[in-house]
């Protein structure tokens, strides 16, 4: 690999100086993937932030994320290189709108998928990640009325593999639901054989042709796993770099849409490496979030870390 870089060094020597650990997801760019001490999905990414030992957890990912860290691990300092990195699913699912529902709906066991806010959290029973959506939702007791937040692409997903009626929350990912049925099957007439490894994030149309659907982490294993040396990735454009690192034999082809040949997301892409520099020199920016709200959202993410072991 090359060299690192001036700011590169400079944020390694700071990591020491402030005894931090940095956590990235893969969406990271790949200048930040590289410095990082972890690399992974929000599942792998929520084990690491709570067993983190060191006084503080430079996160590079989007603010749900950092919240999650935050949450399982409240006496470090986490820092978001920039807290305007938000997220369309969280956005699609206000606390007030879930509370008002809840209200209507008082026996609802709220699935909570992770990309929500902290205070989202705190009104839901059992929280997941595409990792473990499927078994999480599987482990729910038979009598309970479901209602799942906020991604009805994956909630339709978990529906369909677990055969468990759901109610959805019309929330989507505005960057997974620009990828088209036209725009894989015309990347797939140009390396035919390649196999098409989707997000569940996807719309429904895209996951049934795809050949594989799972998170990013699980993205790593099917890459290794299939004999194929050529593989579609549909999702965020940033996991290419964790799977050249991982599987460097393989090529792996970014999922078009219709207008571009690749997919960023526009949240994950605020973090730059000088960002992650200035966090690490100012100690800011900083999450904090009222203890209530923060212990009301830690009872369902140690639900699903217990139950996805
Ligand atoms: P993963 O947990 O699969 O990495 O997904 C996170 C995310 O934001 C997908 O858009
Ligand atoms: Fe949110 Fe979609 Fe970006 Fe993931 S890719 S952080 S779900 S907006």
């Amino acid at each position: 690999p090359a060299p690192l870089s001036q700011i590169q060094e400079e944020i390694l020597a700071l990591k020491r100086e402030r005894n931090a650990v940095i956590l990235a997801h893969n969406y990271q760019i790949e200048s930040i993937q590289r410095i990082a001490d972890y690399v992974g999905d929000s599942l792998g990414l929520a084990y690491q932030a709570q067993q983190a030992q060191a006084d503080v957890i430079l996160f590079c990912g989007v603010h749900f994320m950092a919240e999650t860290a935050k949450i399982v691990n409240p006496s470090r300092t986490v820092l978001l290189p920039d807290l305007d990195a938000g997220c369309s699913l969280s956005d699609s699912c206000p606390a007030g709108q879930l509370a008002a529902y809840k209200a209507a709906h008082p026996d609802t066991y709220v699935v909570a998928y992770i990309n929500c806010s902290a205070a989202v959290k705190a009104l839901s029973d059992v929280i997941c990640t595409s990792g473990n959506a499927a078994k999480i939702v599987a482990r729910v007791p038979a009598d309970k009325k479901i209602l799942f937040v906020p991604d009805q692409n994956l909630g339709q997903w978990v529906r369909q593999q677990t055969g468990r009626d759901m109610q959805l929350w019309p929330g989507s990912c505005y960057a997974h639901v620009q990828f088209t049925v036209a725009a894989i099957e015309k990347i797939r007439s140009q390396f035919p054989g390649a196999p098409v490894v989707a997000h569940p994030e996807c719309v429904q149309a895209v996951r049934d042709i795809a050949d594989e659907v799972c998170s990013t982490e699980l993205m790593i294993g099917f890459a290794k796993k299939t004999p194929a040396r050529e593989i579609i990735v549909v999702t965020e454009s940033g996991m290419l770099h964790r799977l050249q690192r991982e599987v460097p034999d393989k090529t792996f082809i970014a999922g078009p849409t219709d207008t571009c040949a690749c997919n960023d997301c526009r949240f994950m892409k605020m973090n730059t490496i000088e960002k992650v520099r200035d966090a690490l020199k100012n100690m800011s920016p900083a999450i904090e979030m009222p203890e209530d709200i923060r212990a009301a959202a830690f009872a369902p993410i140690q639900r699903m870390l217990d139950w996805s072991k």
